[in-house]
């Protein structure tokens, strides 16, 4: 089994935990940090036995950004050789559905992260924020692309150009979050839903993640011939036989996940 430094993970059933555990640093995310998510993320991506997958940080901290030390003293020579920041990417193209809990400052690439993964859980405390520009810079993992698309450009404009921070409640009006709960149920809750993902047909569930996302970037026509393939698709597979069956004969259908 993997040692990780900054995150810890649990499988309970068929859900994969990722918890950020740098509490020092409010869960910055360090380069090494970024890797060890990824790492962790693909594993579970790569196990047929996990079916959702919750990014978690503290009570007080989903992530409050990027390590903002480790960058201070970066040139763009570095970042740009290094390909800083690209480790992100690769995060988004996990199949598996990714749930985010987030507590507390998701600001920055924290923020960014908890939009990286297919939707948010927020606890009552969660606060969501761009503010790169009060450190002379811009977001660089994906902020200014997936927060315009999940709140419209007026809110992204406002936040990323006055680093303001929005609430847990205008977060969920805006539709940047999928629900609110309560601080103390934010786990469960998130781990509950997760596990009503991985119940579905892994496959399918895949399927419909990358349609979904198809979404941000294709025309309606394109998207919905992405669609039409993906359903088709469904067909091919035993899970839509087991759903269907179950269905008609009325009892709860038992994927086999493949
Ligand atoms: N990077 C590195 N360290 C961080 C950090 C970050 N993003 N955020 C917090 N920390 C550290 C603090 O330096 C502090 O450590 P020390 O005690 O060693 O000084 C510790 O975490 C606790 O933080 P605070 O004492 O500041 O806690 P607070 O409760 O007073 O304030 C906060 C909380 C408002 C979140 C504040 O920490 C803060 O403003 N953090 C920075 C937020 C930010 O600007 N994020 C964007 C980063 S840039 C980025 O993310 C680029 C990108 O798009 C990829």
């Amino acid at each position: 089994m993997t040692q990780y430094s900054f995150i810890l993970t649990e499988q309970r059933g068929r859900v994969g935990l990722i918890t950020l555990n740098r509490p020092e640093a409010l869960n910055a995310l360090s380069d090494a940090m970024g890797h060890e998510i990824l790492a962790a993320a693909q594993v579970y991506d790569d196990d047929a036995g996990i079916g959702a997958i919750v990014i978690t940080g503290s009570s007080r901290a989903f992530a409050a950004g990027a390590d903002i030390k480790e960058m201070a003293h970066m040139s763009s020579v570095e970042m740009y050789q290094a390909n800083w920041f690209s480790v992100w990417d690769e995060l988004a193209r996990v199949r598996t559905p990714i749930v985010a809990a987030v507590a507390g400052h998701a600001l920055g690439g924290g923020c960014e992260l908890a939009m990286i993964a297919d939707f948010i859980i927020a606890a009552d405390n969660a606060k969501f924020g761009q503010p790169e520009i009060k450190l002379g810079v811009i977001p660089g993992m994906g902020g200014t692309q997936r927060l315009t698309r999940a709140v419209g450009k007026a809110k992204a404009m406002e936040m990323m150009l006055t680093g303001r921070v929005m609430g847990a409640v205008e977060a969920e009006q805006s539709g940047l979050v999928a629900r609110v709960v309560p601080l103390d149920s934010l786990l469960e809750d998130a781990m509950a839903t997760a596990d009503a993902i991985a119940s579905m047909s892994k496959t399918v569930a895949m399927i419909a993640k990358e349609a979904v996302n198809a979404a941000f970037e294709t025309t309606l026509a394109e998207g919905v011939r992405h669609e039409r393939r993906g359903i088709y698709s469904c067909f091919a597979t035993e899970d839509q036989k087991e759903g269907m069956a179950a269905f008609m004969e009325k009892r709860a259908a038992n994927f086999k996940h493949r």
